[in-house]
């Protein structure tokens, strides 16, 4: 997508030294514009635990790009067994980083599926650069595709609104910040918009990291989407009234059943979609799918981040960022990064290959690969 005219994807390989990975350092965004350089995968796994990159897909991404980063600082040893050795050790520091988002596990295996094929440390490099970029692709051009089928859902929306605005409401950061490229609740309204539909986006600001005020609000903003930013608490007001059309969100983790793990406060939405009528839709790239699990409430890890979190805000104040605190210094709080939305909740989900209905039946018809 577009930053100040140009087009910019979230991570990408140096283009003078492709031992360099570069990627946009989203905790200064919407205040400053800041590109990272990337050289080791300790380096890598920082930037995932502390949320330089954020978002299901783009966590996935950046794992794959971390695992390439330690096969080339593995390949300073002889054996190919070593290599092996270390990849698989590092596998299991970046999936400790954060974990809910299925999408880094499921790059991480991906890496060391396909460097075990290599005979020596260089071809095992080559092998892990291919992958990382496959991934990253991958990644780009399913967001796309899901940007074609979400389109279709918005046209119908606005056919019967005959010409006035069709207002979606999303949560979070889901949108091409979160991926490689396009996001996933945004890519049917990028489309939309892109196509000459008159769309309008609810951006809930989603506390406590506010990805929704800070990240949502400054990539429609730089689309020129016409959006307006409201407390997390206000959705269910604006639902009663009318003013939502539909409801799009994205995911961190969803199950082959169709319950729907995401950023805290998703739940509440669709509780107050369902009660007004307000079709529920979850935009996710199939690896956001997790294949294994039945029951999301009782099997989805759900991150507890620092409770400094919710106590303090941080924003632009006389050129600087700064941090404040909000609340009494002595009181305790609690910081649970993700929900589960059950599937009964969930209208349809929209991914690569299609819109599908939330559970199993449907999902496996849409990838009957994933046969049990
Ligand atoms: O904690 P984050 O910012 O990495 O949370 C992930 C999210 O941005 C949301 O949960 C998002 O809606 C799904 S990820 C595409």
């Amino acid at each position: 997508m577009k930053v100040g005219g140009q087009h910019f994807r979230t991570i990408w390989l140096k283009p003078d030294d492709e031992a360099v990975v570069q990627l946009i350092d989203q905790r200064f965004l919407p205040h400053r514009f800041v590109i990272e350089e990337v050289r080791t995968v300790e380096q890598m796994a920082t930037a995932i635990r502390e949320m330089h990159v954020r978002g299901a897909g783009l966590i996935g991404a950046s794992a794959g790009y971390g695992m390439y980063l330690a096969a080339i600082e593995a390949a300073a040893r002889p054996e190919a067994a070593e290599v092996d050795e270390r990849l698989t050790h590092v596998a299991a520091q970046l999936k400790a980083t954060r974990p809910t988002a299925v999408n880094l596990s499921w790059a991480v295996e991906r890496q060391l599926k396909n460097t075990a094929d290599g005979k020596n440390a260089t071809e095992k490099v080559a092998l892990a650069l291919r992958t990382a970029r496959s991934i990253a692709d991958e990644d780009a051009e399913h967001c796309r595709m899901i940007g074609q089928h979400g389109l279709e859902l918005i046209r119908k929306i606005a056919g019967k609104k005959a010409g006035k605005r069709v207002n979606v409401l999303t949560h979070c950061n889901a949108g091409w910040l979160a991926f490689v490229d396009y996001g996933s609740a945004t890519a049917p309204i990028y489309a939309a918009h892109d196509s000459g539909l008159p769309v309008h986006v609810w951006v809930a600001e989603t506390r406590p990291r506010n990805q929704g005020s800070k990240l949502t609000a400054w990539e429609l903003g730089e689309h020129k989407v016409p959006h307006t930013i409201i407390a997390d608490s206000a959705s269910g007001h604006l639902m009663q009234r009318g003013a939502v059309d539909l409801v799009i969100v994205g995911t961190d983790r969803t199950t082959f059943t169709g319950d729907v793990a995401n950023k805290i406060g998703t739940y509440l939405k669709a509780l107050a979609a369902k009660d007004n009528d307000v079709p529920f839709y979850v935009a996710l790239p199939s690896s956001s799918f997790d294949w294994r699990l039945r029951d999301g409430l009782k099997e989805i890890p759900i991150e507890e981040r620092s409770a400094e979190e919710v106590k303090q805000a941080d924003g632009w104040f006389e050129g600087q960022q700064v941090e404040v605190r909000m609340a009494p210094e002595g009181s305790p709080a609690v910081n649970y990064g993700f929900d589960v939305t059950p599937a009964h909740l969930v209208t349809g989900l929209i991914t690569e290959r299609g819109v599908c209905e939330a559970n199993e039946k449907s999902i496996r018809t849409l990838f009957p690969e994933q046969a049990q």
